[in-house]
């Protein structure tokens, strides 16, 4: 695991934090400063290797590497969108104002497209008067989009051309692949510029970081559905409330759903494939539970059951690079209502499907905080020159992690784990549903 984290030289500017904020030793940090990736001590265990990997620590440096005088820095938001966009996008701009007196902070209009000179969508002025109010909202100021990642070169030139020293990325997986290119061709080219990522996504899958913003939103969004499909079965004979959430290849926002709200009887997500027909497949499994507590709720995450609608061409992307799924929710309910109506078994199913709303929501008040820290966590990085890497957090401390290693893998469900165990025991569903 290479946690290594890349400077683009040496710090020289004393920090202007110093004057504002006198208490030094609990507030600067060194680089020296690490956060460990195990933080279990096993005492029985001879081999402690495993604790040794860690992360750089997150936070003010004294010594800073630009001087905040004649700092640009540039913030572009891309991909879906998320709660608390708006939030980072205040407090990088904040931050970099008041606590470095960086004063010009450019906005870069609908992701890396709007880098592209070819596109000519023009830059936003930046400043505190015109992000104050904007964490009230969802979506994002700046507009986003999918891909533009092709070709970073003329990107890059333009952000030399324009001067800008930091560029501040929000994003997922696709953006990290687009930031990660942009920081590669500035290495070769030998610019003083620095790339920094801030995690934003409401599927909560990437690697090495505990929580991505925007999730825990998503979340409190998703509960509602899953109250109203509840109402719904309880309502009628043999009601089914259905509901189908967003989750493309991790089941993260459905499974935190269904802990939260524990009337899940049946939840389905990516990582773990089912079978349909067959004495553990779902729908003798939901056959069962009507016949026993004549109600039921099912979540679906949509990247769930794949598998069961291969045969139809799945070659299609987006401009991300993601696969376009097949829709599991229709499939799933034309499925089930085939399924009673040849066993002469009468069901009421309701179908919600809250999809956009879940993320065009505001962050709510836990996600507005954690936004708010990742921008001053992602000022203090550009600041310092850091480079090529995300801002973090892990057991619940702030972190440097290279873009590197965050794209290399997904964080995904395990299915081993005491998390789905604890999913298992909210649902009361069998542990698997696989006729093999
Ligand atoms: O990546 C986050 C996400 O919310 C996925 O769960 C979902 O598949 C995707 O965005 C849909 O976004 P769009 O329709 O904008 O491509």
């Amino acid at each position: 695991m290479k946690t290594q984290i890349m400077n683009l030289g040496e710090c020289r500017v004393k920090s202007p934090l110093l004057k504002i904020f006198p208490l030094k030793e609990s507030f600067f940090v060194t680089d020296k400063l690490r956060i460990k990736y195990n933080c279990y001590v096993d005492h029985e265990l001879h081999d402690n290797r495993h604790n040794i990997q860690s992360f750089e620590a997150a936070g003010p440096r004294e010594k800073i590497f630009f001087n905040p005088e004649n700092t640009c820095a540039a913030i572009v938001t891309c991909g879906g969108l998320s709660p608390g966009l708006n939030n980072v996008i205040r407090s990088i701009v904040m931050e970099s104002h008041y606590r470095y007196g960086v004063k010009k902070i450019l906005g870069v209009r609908y992701g890396y497209s709007g880098l592209n000179p070819d596109n000519n969508y023009g830059f936003m002025e930046l400043t505190p008067q015109a992000v104050r109010e904007i964490h009230l909202d969802g979506g994002t100021i700046l507009g986003s989009s999918r891909g533009g990642t092709e070709d970073m070169e003329p990107l890059v030139e333009n952000m030399k051309k324009t001067g800008i020293n930091i560029l501040y990325a929000i994003g997922g997986d696709g953006t990290m692949r687009g930031a990660r290119k942009i920081a590669e061709i500035i290495k070769k080219r030998g610019y003083e510029i620095a790339v920094v990522g801030v995690p934003k996504t409401i599927d909560n899958d990437i690697s090495y970081i505990q929580r991505t913003f925007g999730f825990e939103s998503a979340v409190s969004r998703a509960v509602d559905a899953i109250y109203s499909a509840h109402v719904e079965a309880e309502g009628a004979p043999n009601g089914v409330g259905f509901v189908k959430l967003m989750g493309r290849h991790s089941g993260f926002i459905a499974a935190n759903t269904a802990l939260a709200m524990n009337d899940v009887n049946f939840l389905l997500v990516p990582e773990l494939p089912f079978d349909l027909y067959g004495n553990n497949g779902f729908l003798y499994h939901l056959e069962q539970r009507l016949k026993r507590r004549h109600h039921a709720v099912i979540c679906v995450a949509e990247g769930a059951g794949q598998e069961l609608m291969a045969g139809e061409s799945r070659v299609e992307h987006d401009a991300s690079g993601n696969v376009i799924l097949e829709d599991i929710g229709h499939y799933l309910k034309d499925k089930i209502i085939e399924y009673f109506a040849e066993k002469k078994m009468n069901i009421n199913l309701k179908y919600i499907d809250p999809s956009y709303m879940i993320r065009s929501t505001p962050a709510n008040s836990n996600d507005s905080i954690f936004c708010a820290m990742l921008g001053q966590f992602a000022v203090h990085a550009g600041m310092a020159g850091k480079t090529d890497l995300i801002i973090g957090i892990w057991n619940n401390v702030y972190t440097h992690v290279p873009i590197e290693l965050v794209i290399s893998e997904r964080k995904q469900i395990d299915p081993n784990s005491r998390f789905w165990y604890n999913v298992l025991a909210a649902t009361g569903q069998p542990v698997d549903m696989k006729n093999t």
